[in-house]
Protein backbone atom coordinates (compact mmCIF):
# COMPACT_ATOMS: atom_id res chain seq x y z
CA UNK A 1 0.00 0.00 0.00
CA UNK A 2 1.81 3.21 -1.10
CA UNK A 3 1.43 6.26 1.14
CA UNK A 4 0.29 9.74 0.31
CA UNK A 5 2.74 12.71 0.22
CA UNK A 6 1.22 15.83 -0.57
CA UNK A 7 4.33 19.22 -1.06
CA UNK A 8 3.24 22.45 -1.31
CA UNK A 9 4.87 24.44 -4.48
CA UNK A 10 5.38 21.75 -6.21
CA UNK A 11 6.05 22.56 -9.68
CA UNK A 12 9.97 23.40 -9.78
CA UNK A 13 12.73 23.47 -7.91
CA UNK A 14 13.14 21.87 -4.34
CA UNK A 15 9.73 20.84 -4.44
CA UNK A 16 9.32 19.06 -7.66
CA UNK A 17 12.92 16.85 -7.04
CA UNK A 18 10.91 15.76 -3.49
CA UNK A 19 7.74 14.99 -5.72
CA UNK A 20 9.43 12.93 -7.84
CA UNK A 21 12.22 11.25 -5.21
CA UNK A 22 9.04 10.51 -3.18
CA UNK A 23 7.45 9.13 -5.77
CA UNK A 24 10.29 6.50 -6.76
CA UNK A 25 10.17 5.82 -2.80
CA UNK A 26 6.73 4.36 -3.10
CA UNK A 27 4.84 7.40 -2.40
CA UNK A 28 1.68 8.75 -4.36
CA UNK A 29 1.91 12.69 -4.90
CA UNK A 30 -0.25 15.65 -4.85
CA UNK A 31 1.47 18.16 -6.11
CA UNK A 32 0.48 21.84 -5.03
CA UNK A 33 1.18 24.53 -7.15
CA UNK A 34 0.63 28.40 -7.53
CA UNK A 35 0.15 29.64 -10.84
CA UNK A 36 2.05 27.21 -13.19
CA UNK A 37 -0.05 24.35 -14.77
CA UNK A 38 2.24 23.26 -17.18
CA UNK A 39 5.16 23.25 -14.66
CA UNK A 40 3.02 21.10 -12.21
CA UNK A 41 1.92 18.50 -14.98
CA UNK A 42 5.57 18.17 -16.11
CA UNK A 43 6.48 16.74 -12.47
CA UNK A 44 2.96 15.13 -12.06
CA UNK A 45 4.29 13.27 -15.26
CA UNK A 46 7.23 12.43 -14.20
CA UNK A 47 5.71 10.98 -10.82
CA UNK A 48 3.63 8.77 -12.88
CA UNK A 49 6.16 8.07 -14.97
CA UNK A 50 7.80 6.46 -11.70
CA UNK A 51 5.01 4.12 -10.92
CA UNK A 52 2.85 6.27 -8.63
CA UNK A 53 -0.42 8.13 -8.72
CA UNK A 54 0.47 12.35 -9.27
CA UNK A 55 -2.59 14.84 -8.38
CA UNK A 56 -2.25 18.66 -9.33
CA UNK A 57 -3.57 21.07 -7.33
CA UNK A 58 -3.91 24.60 -7.68
CA UNK A 59 -3.67 26.30 -4.48
CA UNK A 60 -2.22 29.75 -2.56
CA UNK A 61 -1.41 28.68 0.73
CA UNK A 62 -1.54 32.09 1.43
CA UNK A 63 -5.19 31.70 1.13
CA UNK A 64 -6.75 30.12 3.75
CA UNK A 65 -10.10 29.16 1.05
CA UNK A 66 -7.06 27.36 -1.32
CA UNK A 67 -5.09 25.28 1.61
CA UNK A 68 -8.96 23.59 3.05
CA UNK A 69 -9.47 22.97 -0.97
CA UNK A 70 -6.19 21.86 -1.40
CA UNK A 71 -6.37 18.87 1.60
CA UNK A 72 -9.65 18.35 0.78
CA UNK A 73 -8.62 17.57 -2.96
CA UNK A 74 -6.18 14.93 -1.44
CA UNK A 75 -9.39 13.32 0.78
CA UNK A 76 -11.13 13.08 -2.41
CA UNK A 77 -8.34 11.27 -4.89
CA UNK A 78 -5.89 9.82 -2.37
CA UNK A 79 -7.42 9.11 1.18
CA UNK A 80 -5.47 9.00 4.23
CA UNK A 81 -2.85 11.72 4.08
CA UNK A 82 0.98 10.61 5.51
CA UNK A 83 3.11 13.10 5.04
CA UNK A 84 2.91 17.17 4.63
CA UNK A 85 6.16 19.12 3.02
CA UNK A 86 5.49 22.55 3.36
CA UNK A 87 7.85 23.62 1.05
CA UNK A 88 6.29 26.69 -0.91
CA UNK A 89 7.90 29.45 -0.03
CA UNK A 90 8.84 33.38 -1.53
CA UNK A 91 11.14 36.11 -1.08
CA UNK A 92 10.70 40.24 -3.16
CA UNK A 93 13.79 41.66 -4.34
CA UNK A 94 16.97 42.19 -2.19
CA UNK A 95 16.36 45.36 -0.31
CA UNK A 96 17.79 47.11 2.88
CA UNK A 97 15.11 47.22 5.80
CA UNK A 98 14.52 50.76 5.93
CA UNK A 99 13.49 50.55 1.82
CA UNK A 100 11.27 47.42 2.56
CA UNK A 101 7.19 48.26 1.25
CA UNK A 102 5.01 47.07 4.53
CA UNK A 103 3.16 45.00 1.64
CA UNK A 104 5.97 43.52 0.75
CA UNK A 105 6.81 42.16 4.21
CA UNK A 106 3.32 41.48 4.47
CA UNK A 107 2.96 39.15 1.40
CA UNK A 108 6.47 37.32 2.54
CA UNK A 109 5.31 36.38 5.89
CA UNK A 110 1.35 35.12 4.97
CA UNK A 111 3.05 33.02 2.15
CA UNK A 112 6.41 31.65 4.38
CA UNK A 113 4.72 31.82 8.14
CA UNK A 114 1.06 31.84 7.30
CA UNK A 115 1.02 29.78 4.61
CA UNK A 116 2.92 26.77 6.68
CA UNK A 117 0.62 27.72 9.63
CA UNK A 118 -2.54 26.95 7.82
CA UNK A 119 -1.05 24.13 6.20
CA UNK A 120 0.53 22.40 9.22
CA UNK A 121 -3.41 23.03 10.47
CA UNK A 122 -5.19 20.93 8.15
CA UNK A 123 -2.49 18.13 8.21
CA UNK A 124 -2.61 17.92 12.07
CA UNK A 125 -6.72 17.69 11.74
CA UNK A 126 -6.46 14.74 9.29
CA UNK A 127 -3.24 12.93 11.25
CA UNK A 128 -3.48 13.52 14.89
CA UNK A 129 -4.40 10.41 16.72
CA UNK A 130 -6.75 13.11 18.97
CA UNK A 131 -8.77 13.42 15.65
CA UNK A 132 -9.00 9.60 15.17
CA UNK A 133 -6.24 9.84 11.94
CA UNK A 134 -3.43 7.31 12.28
CA UNK A 135 -0.64 9.55 12.74
CA UNK A 136 1.80 10.89 10.23
CA UNK A 137 4.67 12.98 9.21
CA UNK A 138 5.20 17.04 8.34
CA UNK A 139 8.71 18.12 6.85
CA UNK A 140 9.21 21.67 6.58
CA UNK A 141 11.47 23.32 4.71
CA UNK A 142 12.99 26.22 6.34
CA UNK A 143 16.22 28.08 5.49
CA UNK A 144 20.12 28.75 6.85
CA UNK A 145 18.12 32.22 6.20
CA UNK A 146 17.07 31.71 9.94
CA UNK A 147 19.85 32.02 11.72
CA UNK A 148 22.22 33.75 9.33
CA UNK A 149 19.49 36.81 9.13
CA UNK A 150 19.76 37.82 5.19
CA UNK A 151 21.22 41.03 6.00
CA UNK A 152 21.38 43.76 3.00
CA UNK A 153 18.62 40.95 1.09
CA UNK A 154 15.74 39.55 2.92
CA UNK A 155 15.40 40.23 6.33
CA UNK A 156 11.98 39.77 6.41
CA UNK A 157 12.45 36.37 4.45
CA UNK A 158 14.83 35.37 7.04
CA UNK A 159 12.44 36.66 9.69
CA UNK A 160 10.02 34.27 8.13
CA UNK A 161 11.94 31.20 8.16
CA UNK A 162 13.22 31.89 12.01
CA UNK A 163 8.94 31.72 12.45
CA UNK A 164 8.77 28.59 10.35
CA UNK A 165 11.72 26.89 12.92
CA UNK A 166 9.46 27.92 15.77
CA UNK A 167 6.76 26.60 14.32
CA UNK A 168 8.36 23.20 13.83
CA UNK A 169 9.67 23.07 17.55
CA UNK A 170 6.30 24.03 19.34
CA UNK A 171 4.08 21.96 16.79
CA UNK A 172 6.71 18.95 16.84
CA UNK A 173 6.20 19.01 21.12
CA UNK A 174 2.37 19.86 20.86
CA UNK A 175 1.64 16.69 18.83
CA UNK A 176 4.19 14.03 19.51
CA UNK A 177 1.96 12.32 21.75
CA UNK A 178 -0.47 12.11 18.68
CA UNK A 179 1.72 9.74 15.83
CA UNK A 180 2.54 13.17 14.25
CA UNK A 181 6.34 14.11 13.84
CA UNK A 182 7.74 17.61 13.23
CA UNK A 183 10.71 18.30 11.33
CA UNK A 184 12.30 21.08 9.23
CA UNK A 185 15.17 21.17 6.60
CA UNK A 186 17.16 24.37 6.58
CA UNK A 187 18.94 24.42 3.00
CA UNK A 188 21.31 26.80 2.29
CA UNK A 189 22.32 28.11 -1.15
CA UNK A 190 20.66 26.04 -3.77
CA UNK A 191 20.58 26.66 -7.21
CA UNK A 192 16.93 27.24 -8.15
CA UNK A 193 14.70 29.59 -9.67
CA UNK A 194 14.27 31.27 -6.06
CA UNK A 195 17.32 33.68 -6.45
CA UNK A 196 15.96 35.37 -9.71
CA UNK A 197 12.54 36.43 -7.52
CA UNK A 198 15.24 38.30 -5.39
CA UNK A 199 16.53 40.21 -8.66
CA UNK A 200 19.71 38.57 -8.86
CA UNK A 201 19.63 34.83 -10.66
CA UNK A 202 23.23 34.07 -10.16
CA UNK A 203 23.27 34.65 -6.42
CA UNK A 204 24.56 30.73 -5.81
CA UNK A 205 27.95 31.00 -8.09
CA UNK A 206 28.37 34.69 -6.22
CA UNK A 207 27.98 33.49 -2.91
CA UNK A 208 29.56 29.72 -3.35
CA UNK A 209 33.27 31.13 -2.44
CA UNK A 210 31.61 31.47 1.47
CA UNK A 211 30.50 28.12 2.14
CA UNK A 212 32.91 25.59 3.49
CA UNK A 213 32.32 22.97 0.80
CA UNK A 214 32.79 25.79 -1.83
CA UNK A 215 29.68 24.88 -4.07
CA UNK A 216 26.21 25.60 -3.99
CA UNK A 217 23.58 22.58 -3.66
CA UNK A 218 21.20 20.91 -5.55
CA UNK A 219 17.19 20.49 -5.06
CA UNK A 220 17.94 16.92 -5.45
CA UNK A 221 20.40 16.99 -2.33
CA UNK A 222 17.51 18.76 -0.37
CA UNK A 223 14.84 16.08 -1.53
CA UNK A 224 17.11 13.09 0.60
CA UNK A 225 16.81 15.20 3.59
CA UNK A 226 12.99 15.68 3.50
CA UNK A 227 12.59 12.16 2.24
CA UNK A 228 14.69 10.88 5.03
CA UNK A 229 12.37 13.15 7.92
CA UNK A 230 9.04 11.87 6.39
CA UNK A 231 10.78 8.39 6.43
CA UNK A 232 10.65 5.78 9.26
CA UNK A 233 14.16 6.10 9.03
CA UNK A 234 13.70 9.46 11.32
CA UNK A 235 11.36 7.31 13.36
CA UNK A 236 12.61 8.88 16.81
CA UNK A 237 13.43 12.47 15.51
CA UNK A 238 11.01 15.64 16.08
CA UNK A 239 11.30 19.06 16.59
CA UNK A 240 14.97 18.53 14.88
CA UNK A 241 16.07 20.91 11.96
CA UNK A 242 18.80 19.11 9.70
CA UNK A 243 20.81 21.72 8.02
CA UNK A 244 21.50 20.99 4.12
CA UNK A 245 24.27 23.75 3.38
CA UNK A 246 27.78 22.60 2.80
CA UNK A 247 28.47 22.97 6.05
CA UNK A 248 27.80 27.04 5.81
N1 LIG B 1 16.95 27.71 -3.22
C1 LIG B 1 17.53 28.04 -2.09
O1 LIG B 1 18.68 28.47 -2.05
C2 LIG B 1 16.76 27.90 -0.80
C3 LIG B 1 17.47 28.06 0.40
C4 LIG B 1 16.80 27.92 1.59
C5 LIG B 1 15.46 27.65 1.61
N2 LIG B 1 14.77 27.51 0.45
C6 LIG B 1 13.34 27.23 0.52
O2 LIG B 1 13.03 26.13 -0.28
C7 LIG B 1 11.64 26.20 -0.65
C8 LIG B 1 11.53 25.93 -2.14
O3 LIG B 1 12.20 26.96 -2.82
P1 LIG B 1 12.99 26.77 -4.19
O4 LIG B 1 14.37 27.20 -3.97
O5 LIG B 1 12.72 25.45 -4.76
O6 LIG B 1 12.30 27.95 -5.02
P2 LIG B 1 11.49 28.06 -6.38
O7 LIG B 1 12.20 27.36 -7.46
O8 LIG B 1 11.20 29.51 -6.50
O9 LIG B 1 10.16 27.24 -6.07
C9 LIG B 1 9.22 27.74 -5.17
C10 LIG B 1 7.94 27.01 -5.38
O10 LIG B 1 6.99 27.49 -4.44
C11 LIG B 1 5.84 27.90 -5.15
N3 LIG B 1 5.16 28.97 -4.45
C12 LIG B 1 5.61 30.21 -4.20
N4 LIG B 1 4.68 30.91 -3.54
C13 LIG B 1 3.62 30.09 -3.39
C14 LIG B 1 2.35 30.22 -2.82
N5 LIG B 1 1.96 31.38 -2.27
N6 LIG B 1 1.50 29.18 -2.84
C15 LIG B 1 1.88 28.02 -3.41
N7 LIG B 1 3.05 27.81 -3.97
C16 LIG B 1 3.91 28.86 -3.98
C17 LIG B 1 6.33 28.31 -6.51
O11 LIG B 1 5.29 28.29 -7.45
P3 LIG B 1 4.84 29.62 -8.26
O12 LIG B 1 5.90 29.91 -9.22
O13 LIG B 1 3.58 29.19 -8.89
O14 LIG B 1 4.67 30.71 -7.25
C18 LIG B 1 7.38 27.24 -6.76
O15 LIG B 1 6.78 26.05 -7.21
C19 LIG B 1 11.15 27.57 -0.22
O16 LIG B 1 10.44 27.47 0.99
C20 LIG B 1 12.45 28.33 0.00
O17 LIG B 1 12.29 29.38 0.92
C21 LIG B 1 15.39 27.62 -0.77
Amino acid sequence: MREVMLVTGASRGIGAATAVLAAERGYDVAIGYRQDPGAAESVAGQVRGAGARALTIRADVADEEDVERMFAAVDAEFGTLAVLVNNAGSLGLQRRLEEMAAERVERTLRVNVLGVFMCCRAAVRRMSTRHGGAGGRIVNVSSVASRLGSAGEYIDYAASKSAVDTLTLGLAHEVAEEGIRVNAVRPGIIYTRIHALGGEPGRVDRLKARVPMKRGGEASEVARAILWLASDESSYTTGSFLDVAGGR
